[in-house]
């Protein structure tokens, strides 16, 4: 079997606007943590413009893209008119379709591509014109990421939130099924000829086994980080990162 290739990291810097705002003002700023990511070595600046602009807000982007100094953007989003919209003047390098409700605390289970063809053709085709690498963030099922190869979105995010939490739980063989769930996603993904990412909930802890993917070419890791860096700075805890992500994939 080939070597796995590279696996880049996003850095979701969300919720360091999420502590900003708890207060107003300007601080922490974002941007801020956008130019650390830079310096840590992170290859790629993830956010998300919530409907409801609970963290990240309108004016963050353009001082996000200056500070990431030619960082790839990946900007995650409803599939709404006024998210494409915005995505269309602002131009990402990547758009990440997420599902999204008001009432939720974070993006609870994957984007329904399978259900939701005709909602999303129409946002897919217009983020691909305007540039943007469109990936669809799905649970690692089948009949998902054929769908989201029907919509010709070139990349997939598995959503790794439920193997997250079976990594908590203690249940290990819940915890490994989902794993090998993720496996088969990848590997499925792969042979359509899509690129596979995965994210959410990962952390230093249960990170290494979805390092270990061949085919997850990108991981997209936020609230842990951000966490972390409280105790031990932005910077270090995408150190500490990458190296658990190297060690895993190696
Ligand atoms: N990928 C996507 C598509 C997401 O919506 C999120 C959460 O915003 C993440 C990755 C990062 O998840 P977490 O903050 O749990 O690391």
């Amino acid at each position: 079997m080939p070597e796995p290739g590279p696996l880049r990291l996003g850095v979701n810097i969300d919720h360091v606007a999420t502590i900003r705002n708890a207060r107003g003002g300007e601080h922490p700023d974002p941007a801020r943590a956008a130019a650390l990511v830079r310096a840590a070595g992170g290859e790629g600046i993830t956010f998300h413009l919530r409907e409801d602009r609970r963290h990240i807000r309108d004016d963050d982007l353009v001082r996000i893209r200056e500070a990431a100094g030619g960082l790839p953007l990946n900007f995650e989003m409803a599939a709404t008119d006024e998210m494409i919209s915005i995505a269309e003047r602002f131009a990402p390098d990547a758009a990440c379709l997420v599902p999204e409700r008001r009432e939720e605390r974070t993006t609870e289970g994957g984007l329904d591509a399978a259900g939701g063809h005709d909602r999303l053709v129409g946002p897919v085709d217009r983020l691909r014109e305007a540039g943007a690498r469109v990936s669809l963030f799905i649970e690692p099922a089948h009949e998902q990421i054929a769908a989201a190869k029907s919509l010709g979105a070139p990349v997939v995010e598995l959503h790794t939130g439920r193997y997250g939490e079976l990594f908590l739980s203690g249940d290990d063989a819940a915890c490994q099924s989902e794993l090998q769930r993720l496996r088969e996603a990848a590997a499925y993904a792969s042979g359509l000829g899509l690129e596979a990412h995965a994210g959410h909930g990962l952390s230093f802890d249960n990170v290494a086994p979805v390092a270990a993917i061949r085919e997850v070419v990108e991981l997209n890791i936020g609230h842990f980080l951000i966490g972390e860096a409280v105790f031990t700075g932005l910077e270090a805890a995408i150190a500490r990162m990458r190296e658990l992500m190297d060690e895993a994939r190696a």
